[in-house]
């Protein structure tokens, strides 16, 4: 390690602070995303460097440790290059270990990140997306039971915005019905839902480690179960389906040596595989952010709580309500907002005022991704009634949540501002 006790070390410690000071200032007073990396994640990127180890070694088992231990309930956990890659992979890996076949059913709800989607096509099977209510942002068991056919075999949900899945009712229906049940987590690091950390309730779940996320590696994502096989099955498939990186390996090729497979263990391939491997970097830059993730995800949950009082209890009128189950606590990804329906401006003119106001604002992820053109070319994507997805589609968007100590005072003066402002206008 940069030894930050030494004259030296402490300078160039000081200097890349110095230097992150001087970093581009973002295009907006209120971004969406805030840089939480200080020295040191520059200085363990350096060291990585440094130690000529940069592509996956042993700190990425670290940091899966790390990871793993940090959402508990014995899980294992699996370092890629993406979140997108990590759905990706648990789908891929529920077909090859036979746990879900091609052309069975998967629900997967309407407003979420496309790459969910795809990550279920990609491996074979059919998706069913299935409406969201607008005061959760998420899919519910009443939903997800109405949805269901005779080929139905999974429910792969989203906790989205950070906000918890009401998970008693779901896990209770997946029981009932004997479905398989997968969580994106992507937007959700560290919310909780009965005391259990989102990620720990379905067979497989995926994390995003993405800039603006909960925590961020440059790039990242992460697949955790609690099924030692399937962590290893993924473990194949993110680098080329190599036996070298199981984690049982050595009992597993002294298996396969006995029944008669006479290959070099070193280049020994047991299914199919890619090459989504993290970096060295991407780990040991994890390493650190996970260590901040609770003191961040405080800030989130005070500023967002700042945000409840000042500004959506009073604006009934305008915003519609948002709630979360009473057993859930949220890790807010962002501020996310609902406009209610005949006002006298729409929500063109609310992104116009916002950005006159410096406030970076976007749609609510894809909203309803039924109605975007590349979910219209597959016939193995179906939909029915999306009421809910289609409320937030036209009507929902979010601004950033700073994960830092700050005043929250002037963006709910600027969100004070928007219906007076537009109804006088109009
Ligand atoms: C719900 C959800 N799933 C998956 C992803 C994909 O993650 P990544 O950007 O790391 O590929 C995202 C990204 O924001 C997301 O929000």
């Amino acid at each position: 390690m940069i030894d930050t006790d030494t004259v030296g070390g402490l300078m160039l410690a000081e200097h890349i602070q110095g230097r992150l000071g001087q970093a581009p200032e973002p295009a907006y007073r209120f971004p969406l995303g805030y840089s939480t990396w200080g020295a040191e994640e520059v200085l363990a990127a350096l060291d990585c460097l440094c130690d000529q180890r940069t592509t996956m070694w042993t700190k990425t088992l670290a940091f899966e440790e790390q990871f793993a231990d940090y959402l508990g309930e014995g899980q294992h956990a699996v370092m890629v290059n993406s979140g997108s890659s990590a759905d990706l992979v648990t789908m891929l890996a529920a077909r090859e270990m036979g746990i879900l076949k091609p052309g069975d059913e998967i629900l997967i709800p309407a407003v979420t990140w496309p790459t969910q989607v795809w990550s279920a096509i990609q491996a074979g099977f059919n998706v069913r997306l299935v409406d969201v209510r607008p005061s959760t942002l998420n899919t519910s068991a009443e939903i997800l039971e109405a949805a269901i056919t005779p080929k139905t075999k999974a429910i792969f949900l989203v906790h989205l915005m950070g906000n918890p899945c009401d998970m008693d009712s779901i896990r209770l229906l997946a029981d009932q019905l004997g479905l398989f049940l997968f969580e994106d987590c992507c937007e959700a690091l560290g919310a909780t839902y009965d005391g259990h950390k989102v990620g720990t309730f379905g067979y497989a779940a995926t994390f995003s480690f993405f800039a603006s996320h909960h925590i961020s590696t440059m790039e990242g994502g992460m697949i955790v179960t609690d099924d030692r096989d399937f962590a290893d099955q993924c473990r194949l498939m993110r680098a080329h389906g190599w036996a070298r990186d199981l984690k049982d390996r050595i009992t597993d090729v002294s298996t396969l040596q006995r029944y008669g497979c006479t290959e070099d263990p070193r280049y020994l391939f047991l299914g199919m595989g890619f090459n989504f491997r993290p970096t060295e970097l991407n780990a040991e830059i994890g390493r650190i952010q996970l260590g901040k993730l609770d003191a961040m995800n405080a800030h989130r949950e005070r500023n967002s709580k700042h945000v409840d009082l000042h500004f959506r209890c009073t604006n009934g009128h305008f915003i519609e309500g948002l709630n979360v189950n009473y057993k859930a606590r949220p890790a807010w990804f962002a501020l996310p907002f609902i406009l209610r329906e005949g006002l006298p401006y729409t929500r063109q003119q609310v992104f116009d005022y916002l950005k006159a106001c410096d406030v970076d604002t976007r749609p609510i992820v894809g909203g309803n991704l039924a109605r975007h053109p590349a979910f219209w070319k597959y016939r193995e994507i179906a939909a029915g009634q999306l009421a809910g997805a289609d409320a937030i589609h036209s009507r929902g968007f979010y601004i950033g949540l700073p994960p830092i100590e700050t005043s929250m005072d002037s963006l709910t003066g600027i969100l004070n501002g928007i219906d007076s402002n537009l109804r006088f206008a109009a």
